[in-house]
């Protein structure tokens, strides 16, 4: 059946058991880790608790990510919006899936709050959609230039022995500036203010408490 024969409720349906999937299964990636063939350095303690609390941001980022567009897609008024949103968030399923390898290779844990962050990074992509599909776009490339921002960030706070960590971060930080600039190619509208510094003051509160719940 072709997706636009889905009704509202239908897709609703279709997004829960992608939620219960995203925080509670263990998510598939369908390309290979960009890990393997990196040397697994053993860390010092302080250093892989480090390490594990950024790839724990990381994947909180990535849970957020895969709400936001599945939420932004269930409202999406363009079939090709629609589809953009559901590719960009096959791909965070990969980095999704990744970041999860990496914490258990860490010997740590995804965050315990993982169906908070889910349910209200939905409900902000609901929200988004709700406004139209330039604003849903244009929040498509807020959010991922903020994310390859925070990559760089966090590239710089590994340990640098971590070269597992580091290989994942590269291509992620590559994957989320093609999805912006798919995003903007596609007709993003630019978000003004005080969006823009609205979303960053909330993801500095997830990754403050992600790096330790
Ligand atoms: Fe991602
Ligand atoms: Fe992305």
């Amino acid at each position: 059946m072709p997706a636009r024969d889905f009704s509202l409720a239908d897709r609703l349906l279709m997004d829960a058991q992608n939620a219960l999937g995203t925080v509670f299964g263990s998510a598939r990636a369908e390309r290979p880790n960009p890990a393997v063939g990196q040397p697994d350095v053993v860390l010092e303690e302080d250093e892989r608790r480090h390490a594990a609390g950024l790839m724990r941001v990381n994947h909180v980022g990535e849970v957020c990510a895969q709400a936001l567009y599945v939420g932004q897609a269930a409202v999406a008024r363009d079939e090709r919006t629609r589809a953009q949103l559901l590719a960009a968030a096959q791909e965070e399923t990969d980095h999704l899936a990744w970041c999860a390898e990496r914490l258990r290779e860490l010997d740590s844990r995804p965050s315990l709050l993982n169906p908070l962050w889910y349910a209200g990074s939905y409900a902000i992509g609901l929200l988004a959609g709700l406004r139209g599909d330039g604003w849903n776009l244009g929040f498509v490339v807020e959010t991922e230039r903020q994310v390859e921002a925070h990559l760089d960030e966090h590239l710089k706070r590994l340990p640098p022995e971590d070269l597992r960590s580091r290989a994942i971060l590269q291509v992620m930080k590559e994957d989320e500036a093609r999805h912006a600039d798919h995003a903007e190619a596609a007709g993003a509208r630019v978000l003004p203010q005080p969006i823009p510094r609205a979303m960053a003051l909330a993801s500095a509160i997830m990754k403050a408490i992600a790096y330790r719940v």
